[in-house]
């Protein structure tokens, strides 16, 4: 087992009316508040209102910055973070997704410094504080409502790049199963892909921590158990609630300590697909994994044993790849680029951009001819 630091200081409420926790928590952190939204799903759901009650009820001056678009950019960030600079905001209110929360992070240690977020990504520039944020979570899939993560686009240099920083840990996350019932089924089940993933990504992280493993275990099989039913009744509490903290677990630290870290190479051919199509993060990953657990098949073979054992009752690796691939089907998930649109005219622009992006895992490392191998099987 690698040597471990399990740090977490995102004070998470979960349930029914967690919400009301809202006023108590900014109170703490200033009274000019920004609060970062998306297209308009929390002004249809009402949550908007509800976010707006807390905050008024904490007697907080509120600017607002919506509108940020599934698959973040940059240039909302940025602007995001000059309209802070400009009203003085001491705290970020974040209503929405991943793509939502990651902004705001990426907000919250841009508005100190003078220049563009990219410069981070770049390395450029390392983040030396971070405004405090807070975040009431809509839809169940990424985790960044706890972890220290978060993902933007550049569509300039088309390049779609995560980074960890410390200053990102949310103070307070709100989780009200409630408010993710209006979340359609597609968006659902990439949330479901995506939670599966990010235990994917851990379970195929460099080291070994079977306790961990066994976490992660669960947390798939809590998926693959919950998930079906739940797209059958967006609409249930109980199953909500389960989806929504599976995928919390499966990115706050739980399923990667006792590693070096995750492997993320499958997240990395992912977001070329998002930087250059558009298309869901979620989607992305159940075209890119059974690509990658077929091409990567031979390095692969004792840890997918395991796997297909615990999840699957069988130790036949084939089977077990063709169980995840029926998995992603059943819950209408595209499996493969034609699934989305894509031809097959495309695979030298993807080439070329996975290049760009150094698209590669951690663990299992990439080469140029592997990349050009998991994307024929993507086709
Ligand atoms: O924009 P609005 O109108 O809010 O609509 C959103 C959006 O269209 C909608 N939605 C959200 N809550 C809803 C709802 N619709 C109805 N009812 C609700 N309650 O859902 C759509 C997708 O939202 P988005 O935030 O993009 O989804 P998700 O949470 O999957 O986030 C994806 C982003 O997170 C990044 C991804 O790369 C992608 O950019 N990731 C972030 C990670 C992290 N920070 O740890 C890890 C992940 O691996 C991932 O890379
Ligand atoms: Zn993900």
């Amino acid at each position: 087992m690698e040597n471990f630091v399990m740090y977490n200081p995102t004070n998470l409420q979960f349930g029914k009316g967690a919400i009301g926790g809202l006023s108590a928590g900014i109170s703490q952190l200033g009274k000019k508040v920004l609060l970062v939204y998306g297209k308009g799903s929390i002004q249809k759901n009402g949550i908007y209102y509800l976010v707006i009650n807390q905050l008024k009820k904490a007697g907080c001056e509120v600017f607002e910055y919506g509108g940020i678009r599934p698959n973040p950019i940059m240039e909302d960030v940025d602007a995001a973070a000059a309209l802070c600079r400009k009203h003085e905001i001491t705290a970020i209110v974040a209503v929405g997704g991943g793509s939502v929360i990651d902004s705001a992070k990426y907000i919250s240690v841009t508005v100190p410094v003078r220049h563009s977020v990219w410069d981070f990504l770049e390395n450029k520039a390392k983040p030396k504080s971070g405004l405090p944020l807070i975040t009431v979570l809509t839809v169940s899939a990424t985790g960044s409502e706890m972890n220290g993560f978060a993902v933007i686009q550049n569509n300039k240099t088309r390049q779609k790049l995560g980074y960890f920083c410390p200053f990102f840990f949310p103070r307070y996350s709100f989780l009200d199963p409630e408010f993710t019932y209006s979340v359609p089924k597609n968006y659902t089940a990439y949330g479901l892909v995506d939670t599966m993933s990010h235990c994917l990504e851990g379970y195929f992280g460099k080291g070994e921590s079977p306790l961990t493993d066994k976490f992660t275990l669960s947390v798939m099989r809590e998926v693959m158990e919950s998930g079906p039913k739940l797209l059958e009744n967006l609409q249930d509490y109980d199953l909500r609630a389960r989806m929504m903290f599976a995928s919390t677990s499966a990115l706050n630290g739980l399923v990667i300590a006792g590693k070096v870290g995750g492997d993320w190479g499958a997240h990395s051919i992912g977001h070329t697909l998002s930087v250059l199509y558009d298309v869901p993060h979620g989607a992305t990953l159940s075209v890119v994994y059974p690509a990658w657990f077929k091409h990567l098949l031979d390095r692969l073979y004792k840890k997918m044993s395991f796997i297909g054992e615990n999840l699957f009752n069988t130790t036949n690796v084939a089977e077990t790849i063709y169980e995840f691939e029926a998995f992603f089907k059943k819950i209408g998930c595209p499996v493969r680029l034609a699934d989305m649109n894509i031809g097959k005219d495309k695979k030298e622009e993807i080439i070329k951009n996975l290049m760009v992006n150094k698209a590669n895992g951690n663990n299992f490392i990439l080469t140029e001819e592997d990349l050009n191998a998991i994307v024929e099987m993507m086709m």
